[in-house]
């Protein structure tokens, strides 16, 4: 897994944000269109530390500097669009500014959420912070809000939490899930895997069918309400930290 490095040339900087190939950003450089705090750069080779106030500081063509490598966003992901580079249809990355297909590194999205899953969905362009997130040595937990076909039974909280569920095809049962029951017909449930369709998949073993999905909590943090279906913002430190607890020093309790 690479490392993101924490200095860059200036105009590898450009290029790998996307703002054009080297000569091109060389180009806008020498004509001083890339100002920092106020004043233009004129050496493309000067390397530039990768603060996480770059952006602020920074202005090309007048506008502040697209968000440097390292970055983490949440996007509120609409039904009916695919966590893919790939596949043919509306994908999550069109939701984001067109230059950012061009960064290199690319964003990814932490795991996936189903084409007809709607919510909290992060994306990063980091391979170490998204390896921390998905494992399952880190405990994150999902919580999914589930709108279901038919009147719940009573005793799905209990098969869910038993670790022993085992779905079609599988050779290991699932790990506890907790379920909340919301009403009659939906309920809220967290888990702390991400099998392939995972909560439709638990819903069928248990005779119901999921008909709305939508996800509003990783870790614990929440999707903001008012952030609308198709909008991104990007994380904080402190966001970060409700997904991913910073690890306790060796020896503490
Ligand atoms: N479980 C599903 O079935 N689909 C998702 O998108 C996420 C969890």
């Amino acid at each position: 897994m690479s490392k993101l490095p924490t200095t860059l040339r200036l105009d590898r900087l450009l290029a790998n944000l996307g703002y054009g190939s080297r000569r091109e950003v060389q180009g806008l450089v020498k004509a001083g269109r890339v100002t920092l705090d106020g004043t233009a750069l004129s050496d493309p080779d000067q390397r530039l530390s990768l603060a996480p106030d770059l952006a602020d500081r920074m202005r090309v063509a007048g506008k502040p500097l697209d968000p440097p490598p390292g970055v983490a966003l949440m996007l509120h992901k609409p039904l009916g669009v695919t966590c893919s580079h790939k596949e043919t249809g509306p994908l999550v990355y069109d939701l984001l500014p067109e230059r950012w297909r061009r960064r290199d590194p690319a964003l990814s999205t932490v795991g996936r959420l189903d084409k007809e899953t709607s919510g909290l969905l992060l994306m990063t362009d980091d391979g170490g912070l998204l390896h921390r997130i998905i494992s399952p040595r880190s405990h994150v937990s999902k919580r999914y809000h589930v709108t279901l076909d038919r009147p719940l039974k009573g005793d799905e909280a209990t098969i869910f939490a038993s670790g022993a569920l085992m779905l079609d095809g599988e050779e290991k049962p699932l790990l506890p899930v907790a379920m909340e029951t919301v009403s009659e017909t939906s309920a809220a449930v967290t888990l702390m895997e991400g099998r392939y369709h995972q909560v439709r998949r638990m819903f069928a073993a248990v005779g119901n069918h999921v008909l709305l999905l939508h996800r509003d909590r990783v870790g614990d943090l929440d999707l903001p309400v008012d952030l609308a279906p198709g909008q991104y913002r990007i994380l904080s430190e402190a966001d970060l930290a409700l997904v991913l607890p910073p690890a306790k020093p060796v020896g503490a309790a």
